[in-house]
């Protein structure tokens, strides 16, 4: 197989196995690339690209920059919050005024679930999700499943957990998506009050227990608690919700084996990890950071119809 079978990538819900082990097994490749001292090909030289950010980021919007530079796209970057979308054009009218540019591809990041597969209905470039409100985040999970294979050599059989924030999480429903399509076994662990209502029909186990979650697990995936979109209190203070779910030393050590820390980022430092798990040698959160440029590449590059 060499092709995707979609022609966007909305989410991870709509990929097979097939498209999720075409995409890590590109990004290999990929990986090699951006480690020579040349970290350049003309794969994607007569294609332009924009990356949309509705919402903010860091790591996302500057490693799709980077996958589209390495892969020689032209480029094109806009930021909502220096636009005419703060004089009220809407979405479509932004789009189209940006495809008139002639534009082959679209990234986007935006605050409201659903918007990717909106504009995918209305526009005829390729469309790449790169976070779509609370809904799905499907490069993130593709580079963490990548990272994880990577760290463990398989993801089928192993056991990921993922803690903190479900609720509010697009990484959380991404990576279920794509670590059971891969064969893995997923547990969600938080308070109560941060589990979606339909958390049980995804068939992931639930634990509220920290310390029994990290005892299951092979990989711990910590999740921010996310303030920016809780509208309400859903627990009764940071300090307690660091005391029953956050992750430190202590913690790790008193664990019967060595399990593998990961964190999308932002960190919160001190409330769900500390910094010497975080900077501990379990922890690969900056090689989950260096794979988003390969994966982000191998998704590029598949869409563009290039393999
Ligand atoms: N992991 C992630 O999406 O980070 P940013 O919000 O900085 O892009």
């Amino acid at each position: 197989m060499t092709n995707l079978s979609t022609k966007h990538l909305l989410g991870i819900k709509d990929l097979t196995a097939d498209d999720i082990n075409l995409i890590l097994n590109t990004a290999e490749n990929f990986k090699e690339v951006i480690n020579r001292p040349i970290k350049k090909v003309p794969s994607l030289r007569d294609i332009t690209i924009a990356n949309l950010f509705f919402e903010n980021s860091t790591r996302t919007k500057l490693s799709f920059e980077l996958a589209e530079k390495r892969l020689s796209a032209d480029v094109i970057n806009f930021a909502a919050s220096s636009s005419s979308v703060k004089k009220g054009e809407t979405l479509i009218d932004t789009v189209n005024n940006i495809l008139a540019m002639k534009v082959d591809m679209v990234v986007m990041r935006h605050p409201n679930p659903g918007a990717a597969v909106f504009l995918s209905k209305h526009i005829d470039a390729k469309i790449v999700n790169a976070g779509d409100g609370a809904h799905e985040h499907p490069t993130q999970a593709l580079l963490d499943a990548f990272s994880i294979k990577e760290k463990l050599g398989s993801i089928k059989g192993k056991k990921i957990a993922i803690i903190g924030d479900i609720l509010h999480s697009r990484v959380a429903l991404s990576n279920i998506f794509c670590l059971q399509k891969l064969g893995a076994e997923v547990m969600v662990c938080g308070p109560t009050t941060l589990m979606p209502k339909y958390i049980h029909s995804l068939g992931v186990k639930v634990e509220h227990d920290l310390k029994k979650a990290l005892e299951w697990c092979d990989v711990a995936n910590m999740l921010r608690i996310q303030l920016e979109r809780q509208d309400i209190k859903y627990f009764p203070s940071l300090r307690e919700y660091t005391m029953l779910f956050g992750l430190n030393k202590d913690l790790l050590d008193s664990l019967t084996k060595k399990i593998v820390i990961m964190h999308p980022g932002p960190i919160n430092r001190g409330v769900e990890i500390t910094s010497d798990v975080a900077d501990s040698d379990q922890s690969i959160i900056l090689d989950q950071v260096e794979n988003g440029v390969a994966v982000r590449m191998a998704v590029l590059f598949l869409l563009a119809g290039r393999a």
